[in-house]
């Protein structure tokens, strides 16, 4: 064929238009090109970029966007959240179901390898920041520091409206809020937001089927009473104190009415106090610094050296800072501290978080993503105090009562081994619905073994526990936790 041919012309046409087409979908200036650390080829687009909630503030809010490996045109949409409040979804991103599992190099960036448990396997997931000053997301205004579960939920709300208008192809796919901890409290407020929004007829319409909150902060008093019996189901306290503090506290151990109350639950603290609160199996870790220093000086039991080694490959987070939340500051209305504030301004001192923030920090990884550099979103942090966060909305059990009443699907879902939101407060008020039981306390499984309990309530909730797992589920059972997530988003039984 000549050149010139109609038949070329035509089909440079075509192309043409196609991408002129394609310029309205997804921008392509927030298309993730390379990513430092990882030498492979991406299985999916991976996308980042901010979108604006408030012009006149200035206040920008960071998501990173996965495409499904499977099929993206039809795969459901699921926005994660992780909690604090203050914490960055970065957190799901680097150690729970992103796209990676990040390998530690001495003295440079982490090495990246796919993760074959990705949630990106079976699904499209957002990783958003929010509120404004967590992890990369900023306001020019600093006021707007100043927020609560509220406001966070409406900035979502917005930010929600204004993705779909940047990416319109994915509006038609089923839509899903997740979170986990803090974001108990975020999953249901925004959901309410979304399901109003629709009502009201607020463009774009969502195509919003449901949502998954793992671990989480729901109720003052079901969350402040789950701890007791936690323990004591975990063998951890005796039953001769398990009595005593029934006796005295008569079932109210979130606000202790009386001293000899206080007295027994400040026993049953004792016991605990040294396990580490995200999952009582593992161990705690303690600074290594610290560890040398002494190590110097005596010899250690054989037991203590072993502290903080795993015969994983990639082991989950070495957790150090102890038991400090919810028991001794649980959520309440008002003032909820983030992290660094609980810890008198210490940052979190997490030790394996440093793969996360050299990561994250590293000008090359920053410009790759399309993040904001230092001087402008600020040094990214796992947890942040930058914000002054007030905990506004209440309890949660009308919200889901609320949503679930209108057809949207829910799992609750309980790692059953973290005593930092433990399972025992999220199947207490799964429970007290009052919702019929249509699917009986039964195990499920995950390549043939018993991987936790499920039981199914009318209306389309599902509270579900996954077995030997703390409190960032996937972290500790990636598997089993693709598992029950693709069948959720499915429809079908787990
Ligand atoms: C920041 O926002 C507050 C509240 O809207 C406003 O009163 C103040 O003028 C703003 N500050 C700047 C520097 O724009
Ligand atoms: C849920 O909340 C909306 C908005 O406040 C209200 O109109 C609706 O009646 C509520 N639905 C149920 C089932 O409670
Ligand atoms: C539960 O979800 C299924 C599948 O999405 C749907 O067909 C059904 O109507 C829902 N049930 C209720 C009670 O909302």
């Amino acid at each position: 064929m000549g050149r010139g041919s109609p038949i070329i012309l035509f089909r440079i046409a075509c192309l043409l238009w196609i991408s002129l087409l394609l310029a309205h979908s997804a921008p392509e200036t927030a298309l993730v090109t390379q990513i430092p650390g990882f030498s492979g080829t991406l299985p999916s687009k991976h996308y980042g970029g901010y979108v604006t909630i408030d012009e006149t503030h200035g206040r920008r809010l960071f998501y990173y966007f996965v495409e499904s490996e499977r099929n993206p045109a039809k795969d459901p949409v699921v926005l994660w959240l992780n909690g604090g409040p203050g914490c960055s979804s970065f957190d799901g991103f680097v150690y729970e179901h992103g796209p990676f599992n990040f390998e530690t190099k001495q003295g440079g960036l982490p090495k990246l390898h796919l993760n074959q448990y990705s949630w990106s396997k079976v699904s499209s997931v957002i990783y958003l920041d929010s509120p404004a000053g967590v992890g990369f997301s900023y306001s020019e205004n600093k006021t707007d520091y100043i927020t609560g579960d509220l406001k966070t939920s409406l900035d979502s709300h917005v930010f929600l409206l204004k993705w779909f208008e940047l990416y319109p192809e994915f509006l038609s796919n089923p839509f899903f809020i997740a979170g986990e901890s803090y974001a108990g409290v975020y999953v249901p407020t925004l959901a309410y937001d979304v399901v109003k929004g629709i009502d009201d007829g607020k463009k774009p319409i969502l195509n919003f089927k449901g949502y998954l909150v793992g671990n989480g902060v729901t109720d003052e008093e079901f969350d402040g009473n789950a701890l007791v019996p936690f323990a004591h189901g975990m063998g951890l306290i005796s039953d001769d104190l398990y009595e005593e503090v029934n006796r005295a506290c008569t079932g109210n151990f979130y606000r202790p009415q009386t001293d000899s109350c206080s007295s027994k639950l400040a026993k049953v603290e004792e016991d605990v106090d040294g396990l580490n609160i995200y999952d009582i199996l593992e161990p705690c870790y303690y600074d290594a610094e610290l560890m040398e220093a002494k190590d110097s000086k005596i010899r250690l039991p054989s037991s203590f050296q072993q502290l903080g080694k795993t015969d994983r490959p990639l082991p989950v987070r070495k957790r150090m800072f102890g038991r400090a939340w919810p028991l001794r500051a649980p959520v309440r209305d008002g003032i909820v501290p983030t992290w660094p504030q609980l810890l008198n301004g210490e940052s979190v001192p997490c030790t394996d978080d440093e793969v996360a923030m050299s990561w994250l920090n590293n000008e090359a990884v920053r410009r790759a993503i399309h993040a904001e550099d230092v001087n402008v979103a600020g040094v990214w942090e796992l947890c942040t105090d930058r914000i002054e966060f007030r905990h506004d909305a209440g309890s949660m059990i009308k919200y889901h009562k609320n949503l679930t009443l209108r057809g949207l699907r829910a799992l609750i879902f309980s790692g059953d081994h973290d005593m930092c939101v433990p399972f025992t407060g999220s199947q207490a008020w799964t429970r007290s619905m009052g919702y019929k039981v249509v699917d009986e306390w039964r195990p499920w499984t995950s390549n043939r073994q018993i991987a936790g309990y499920t039981q199914g309530y009318e209306n389309n909730l599902t509270f579900l526990t996954i077995k030997g797992a703390g409190h960032t589920v996937p972290e500790y059972k990636p598997k089993e936790a693709l598992d029950f997530y693709s069948r959720f988003l499915a429809g079908q039984p787990i």
